[in-house]
């Protein structure tokens, strides 16, 4: 059982963690909350004596949500007046016994968001997958066949159905509802917009996007303050609403065991990817995931080529990283670092235009079989 203060250092870390990625609302709201349970609120009661990991349960993202879920419904109008866009905003202390005060009204609301992870679905990172994907594409030319591990509600799946703009230049889906304009820096992408032959995914806890409350439960995880993600979240979402994507339920080492058990198809480069996934895995999945893609890899020919796409954490201190393994070969790639929801991104052009100088090798055997992540835990 975690201790009191291990809850407040909780939200204290994350406080920060909002304030270093342009939630200050939410850092404020969170700080807010800590000292109201320091004085032993009741309301915050089960909060306070979690049972588990603190920091690992994301158990002060679990109330942010709460609060911002009866905001979304309408259900606490005082406590809409002093969120973002309501116009007034109060300090720490004013704020949280105003937010403990809906709690109290909802309790029902409180205990549900207490009892599961956050599931979010950051379609803000689908601007530096689409990099990756350019530059498998340019590299293998062929068309692709995508298979993705953790979807969530899958709206990463549909990366090439949305319009992009890094800097002057707008690639992508012309006619999309959907456009993604992160801070560009360096070299465009390689000008080879791919082809999806087939894409699939899978995730432990799928979420249904044809399902209204579900809808609302992943806006409510969006923070409060950042309205521009809420907006991208709304326009993938009514893009996808005509034809919801499929995301299997299935733990992914299982899953793509199953889909890499079979020879690589000729004729399209089989690409796995991932965003911010990898961390949610204990060793021993990571290690059956990495070994069922370096073993179908070993076997990869130029006709059936495969590609490992990923923009996972690498340590909390820097961005995560936008890494690419391609076999034949392997050949590994840093290509870009970038903000975790995607909004700022830092292109290397060097290492994709070094990768595209060297043409896939016809038929060449894997060399060695790479299952770390360029030496550092991912
Ligand atoms: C932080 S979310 C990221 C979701 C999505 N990739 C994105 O970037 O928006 C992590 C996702 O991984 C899924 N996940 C965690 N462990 C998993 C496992 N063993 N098998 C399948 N999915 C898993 C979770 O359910 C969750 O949807």
């Amino acid at each position: 059982m975690a201790t009191f203060e291990a809850v407040c250092d909780a939200f204290a870390r994350q406080a920060r963690y909002c304030d270093e990625h342009g939630s200050p609302f939410t850092a404020r709201l969170l700080r807010g909350l800590t000292q109201v349970m320091r004085e032993g609120e009741p309301a915050l009661q089960a909060v306070a004596s979690w049972h588990g990991e603190p920091m690992l349960d994301a158990l002060p993202l679990r109330v942010a949500g709460a609060l911002h879920a009866l905001v979304l419904e309408g259900c606490a109008p005082e406590l809409t007046r002093h969120y973002p866009g309501g116009g007034e905003g109060l300090d720490e202390t004013a704020l949280s016994r105003v937010a403990v005060a809906a709690l109290k009204a909802y309790p029902q609301v409180l205990a549900d968001y207490l009892a599961s992870p956050p599931q979010t679905n950051e379609v803000g990172r689908a601007a530096v997958l689409v990099g990756g994907f350019m530059t498998i594409a340019a590299h293998t030319q062929l068309p692709l066949r995508t298979l993705e591990l953790g979807a969530s509600a899958g709206l990463n799946l549909r990366w090439n159905g949305y319009r992009y703009r890094f800097g002057d230049s707008v690639i992508g889906e012309v006619s999309s509802p959907l456009e993604l304009t992160p801070a560009w820096h360096g070299d465009l992408p390689p000008p080879a917009w791919p082809v999806v032959a087939t894409s699939a995914a899978c995730d432990q806890f799928p979420v249904d996007i044809s399902d209204a409350a579900q809808r609302q439960r992943l806006r409510s995880y969006v923070w409060a303050d950042q309205s521009l993600r809420l907006q991208q979240l709304d326009a993938a979402l009514s893009a996808a609403c005509r034809q919801p994507p499929l995301v299997e339920q299935v733990d992914a080492a299982a899953w793509i065991e199953r889909q890499l058990h079979e020879s690589l198809p000729e004729g399209v480069a089989t690409v796995v990817y991932h965003t911010i996934f990898w961390t949610y895995l204990n060793a021993d999945a990571q290690e059956r995931i990495a070994r069922a893609i370096c073993t179908a890899g070993r076997v990869a020919t130029a006709a059936a080529p495969l590609a490992w796409l990923r923009f996972e954490i690498g340590d909390f201190r820097n961005h995560p990283r936008l890494l690419l393994s391609v076999w034949p070969g392997p050949q590994d790639i840093h290509l870009a670092d970038a903000q975790a929801h995607g909004n700022e991104i830092f292109w290397h052009g060097a290492a994709v235009d070094e990768l595209l100088r060297t043409a896939p090798r016809h038929g060449a055997p894997a060399t060695s079989l790479t299952i770390d992540h360029f030496g550092e835990s991912p």
